[in-house]
């Protein structure tokens, strides 16, 4: 069920990565469902027009631009702005969802892991927000969410290298969020626990892997809801926050835990 206006987002330019996963795609539905001009990045062209395809379906006349682009690289995220703002006007929203899972416990995790995650899920993040934020600046209106996790907000078994760039956006999302409040920029992050995505089941069975009980059980017991977070339950927040709605929630992580952090 759609929960917001269709016009609440209209002459809004999103951009959203990870468009082409689980979370990235949910949003990009709700989001066209708001009125708002999307941009949708991602590697894999054939989910991006797999999706595009999908809104058309469901949303009347939207406005959509796929852009294949590998955030990791300079010259792609470059790119990647430059054309959507060529296509769509000027970025006024920015969904950061783009992540890896990765590493293991401390002892046995891997340099290369834990540069290739951090590269992608903070670094490569923070430089394109920065190519976003100088137009949303002199623009003097934006809203950005940060698409972080609960473990960014506490550690997990074999988190070193997940969690620790979880943390790394949390810190982030606090930082610009007050150098932001000056220039109208609005900036906050959404921490979801396990949800149902390709990522999400496959951490979910790892932990039953390494306590030697069933995907079901796990959830079942680290989940007081009795159940993972769909996509959509995710998208709906990030909609939200990007909303005036949410006009005075600055640097917030937003948790989505089915009551989990109450454990
Ligand atoms: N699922 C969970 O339980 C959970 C919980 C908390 C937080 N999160 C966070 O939510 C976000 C989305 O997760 P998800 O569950 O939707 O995962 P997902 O389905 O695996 O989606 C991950 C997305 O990241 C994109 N991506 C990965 N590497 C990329 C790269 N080098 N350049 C550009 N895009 C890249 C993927 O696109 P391509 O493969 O097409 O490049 C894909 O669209 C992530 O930041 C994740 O850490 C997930």
């Amino acid at each position: 069920m759609a929960i917001f206006a269709y016009d609440a987002l209209q002459k809004e330019h999103v951009l959203i990565t990870g468009a082409t996963g689980g979370i990235g795609s949910e949003t990009a539905k709700v989001l066209a469902g708001m009125g708002a001009s999307i941009t949708l990045t991602g590697r894999r062209t054939n989910r991006l027009e797999q999706l595009a395809a999908e809104i058309h379906e469901v949303t009347p006349d939207p406005q959509v631009f796929t852009y294949k682009a590998d955030l990791g690289n300079e010259t792609e995220r470059n790119e990647l702005v430059t054309s959507a703002e060529k296509e769509c006007g000027p970025i006024s929203l920015l969904v950061n969802n783009a992540g890896i899972s990765g590493g293991g416990p401390v002892e046995q995790l891997e340099q290369e892991d834990m540069e290739r995650v951090m590269h992608l899920n903070y670094t490569a993040t923070v430089l394109l927000t920065q190519l976003v934020y100088q137009s949303m600046k002199q623009r003097k209106k934006g809203a950005i969410v940060n698409v972080t996790s609960l473990s960014g907000l506490r550690g997990t078994y074999g988190g070193t290298a997940y969690a620790g760039s979880k943390f790394a956006m949390t810190g982030f999302t606090h930082s610009l969020a007050l150098e932001a409040i000056e220039h109208g920029v609005r900036v906050n992050a959404v921490s979801p626990g396990f949800v149902d995505t390709e990522m999400g089941r496959a951490s979910a069975q790892k932990k039953a892997d390494r306590q030697g009980r069933s995907h079901s059980e796990v959830v079942k017991e680290s989940i007081p809801s009795g159940r993972m977070t769909k996509p959509r339950e995710v998208a709906n927040t990030i909609a939200f926050l990007l909303t005036d709605a949410a006009e005075n929630i600055i640097g917030e992580s937003v948790k989505i835990s089915g009551g989990s952090v109450l454990r």
